[in-house]
């Protein structure tokens, strides 16, 4: 690709993206925002039957398929098939990934560090090498990564605060990388959205949610289609300029941080 700027701005979105862990919360958002506006889906998940369930629920340009995203054999056999079931991929979201319920590092067994750490930095990485080189190759293509505002700022987290951190770095490496392959490789970093990841199991389903939303300024949950209109912008021909960008997507939570000195963010 020539490394000049588009002679005309395509006004269309993206026309075939893969997500991991696309069958719940932001993935699935972005999913039914892509074959709302004409675009083809993948939804890759670890979780079978809510990915087929959620391709049948967005109709004939919607398919799946399962995969573990942190393995890179399984999630090449779901490369090679959905390769003859969409278009040429040109939009790759990595969002699969479990959460992690914050405790002290000396009741944090090292197998489950790893275990949470994998599913978002390791699923990250794996699915950019998976499916980044061969939009490389066709000069054409975006990924938008996920971190968050936990990997921006410290949090109580010992494994998905620095993951949500390496993935920004490796954001950014690979933004350079591909740049004149006409591959551009953004990240969002929300703050906290509505979906089950933010209530585990392990936290019986439940969550007491008044802190977040006293320290988030707009003083609600964000929602998953608030987030999948950002990726959804990130990946189109619209966003054209940007590459190696963390967009922050937070109701000003980010921006509040320092107000801890002065009572907090206005409540009112
Ligand atoms: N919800 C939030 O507040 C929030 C905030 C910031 C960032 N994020 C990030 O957004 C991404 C999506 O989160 P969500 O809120 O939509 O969660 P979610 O729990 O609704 O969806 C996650 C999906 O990933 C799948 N998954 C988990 N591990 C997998 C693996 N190894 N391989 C394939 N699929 C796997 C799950 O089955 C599920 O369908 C995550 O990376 C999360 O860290 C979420």
């Amino acid at each position: 690709m020539p490394a000049t700027m588009p002679a005309t701005m395509p006004a269309t979105g993206p026309k075939s993206v893969v997500i991991t862990g696309g069958a719940s919360g932001i993935g699935a958002a972005v999913a039914a925002k892509v074959t709302a506006t004409g675009g083809h889906v993948a939804i890759i998940d670890i979780n079978a039957d809510a990915a087929a369930a959620k391709a049948k629920e967005l109709g004939a340009n919607a398919t799946w398929a399962v995969a573990n995203a942190a393995d890179e054999v399984t999630l090449d056999r779901a490369h090679r098939e959905l390769a003859g079931r969409m278009p040429p991929i040109d939009g790759l979201v990595p969002c699969a990934g479990s959460p992690e319920v914050p405790r002290p590092i000396e009741d944090m067994p090292v197998e489950t560090w790893e275990r949470i750490f994998d599913s978002h930095m390791k699923t990250t990485y794996v699915t950019c090498k998976v499916f980044g080189p061969a939009m490389a190759q066709r000069g054409h293509g975006a990924i938008v990564n996920i971190s968050s505002v936990v990997g921006l700022r410290q949090g109580a987290h010992l494994a998905y605060g620095p993951a949500k951190m390496a993935i920004a770095n490796l954001t950014q490496m690979l933004a350079v990388q591909w740049a004149r392959k006409g591959l551009r490789v953004n990240a969002v970093a929300p703050g906290v959205v509505d979906t089950p990841f933010i209530r585990p199991p392990e936290r019986g389903g439940t969550r007491d949610l008044s802190p977040i939303l006293a320290s988030t300024p707009i003083g609600r949950l964000l929602q998953p289609e608030e987030i999948a209109e950002v990726i959804y912008f990130l990946l189109s021909p619209a966003a054209s300029a940007m590459t190696g960008s963390i967009v922050t997507c937070d109701g000003g939570f980010i921006a509040g941080t320092g107000w801890s000195l002065f009572g907090g963010v206005p409540q009112t």
